[in-house]
C-alpha cells in the first residue's frame, strides 16, 4: 500500500490545494492530508475549522483521510507508515522553500521521499495568505476556495 502525506497549514484550503489532493489520489493508494498544528504561521481558521473545511471539499475522494499532526513531519510519516510527502508547486518562487524542506526531511528520514506536484496553471496564483487578506477585506472568495469552505470562512470572520 503506497501511503502519502500531504502536509500543510491549509489556512484556509484553496482550489490549489484541492487540485494537488486530487492529483495525488491518482498516484497513491491512500493520501493523508495533514494539517500541521505547530506551524509558525498565525491562525486565521482554527485547526478544527481547517479539518472541517478539508473534509467538506474532499468527500468525493474515497482514498483521502483528513488529519492533523504536531511535532516533526517525518515522525508523523513513520507513525502513519507513509513513505511519501506530497507538496504542491505553484511557480518557480516556491521551489527554493520546497527544496530546502525536502532536503531537510530527507536528511532526517532518508527512506521518505518528497513528491512535488505542479498545480494547474489557473491555480498558480492562489495563496492562502492572499485569500486571508481578501476575506478580511470582504472580497468575493468564490474563485479561490471550494464552495464548502466559504461558510466556514464566513463564520470565522463573524466569530
Ligand atoms: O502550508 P505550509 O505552511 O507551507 O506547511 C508547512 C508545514 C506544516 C508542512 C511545515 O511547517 C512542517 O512540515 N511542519 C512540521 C515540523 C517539521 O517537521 N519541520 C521540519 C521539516 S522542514
Amino acid at each position: 500500500m503506497r501511503i502519502a502525506i500531504y502536509p500543510g497549514s491549509f489556512d484556509p484550503p484553496t482550489y490549489g490545494h484541492l487540485d494537488v489532493v486530487e492529483r495525488a489520489t491518482t498516484l497513491f493508494d491512500k493520501v493523508i492530508v495533514a494539517v500541521g498544528e505547530n506551524s509558525s504561521k498565525s491562525g486565521f481558521l482554527s485547526v478544527g475549522e481547517r479539518l472541517k473545511a478539508l473534509s467538506a471539499c474532499t468527500t468525493h475522494l474515497t482514498t483521502v483521510e483528513i488529519a492533523s499532526f504536531d511535532g516533526l513531519l517525518v515522525e508523523y510519516c513513520r507513525r502513519r507508515e507513509a513513505k511519501f510527502i506530497i507538496r504542491g508547486l505553484r511557480a518557480v518562487t516556491d521551489f527554493d522553500t520546497e527544496f530546502q524542506m525536502s532536503i531537510t526531511n530527507r536528511q532526517l528520514a532518508p527512506d521518505i521521499d518528497t513528491v512535488l506536484l505542479m498545480t494547474k496553471w489557473e491555480f498558480g496564483f492562489i495563496s492562502s495568505t492572499l485569500v486571508r487578506e481578501v476575506a478580511r477585506l470582504g472580497g468575493d472568495l468564490r474563485t479561490f476556495v471550494p464552495a464548502p469552505v466559504l461558510p466556514i470562512i464566513e463564520r470565522a470572520l463573524q466569530g
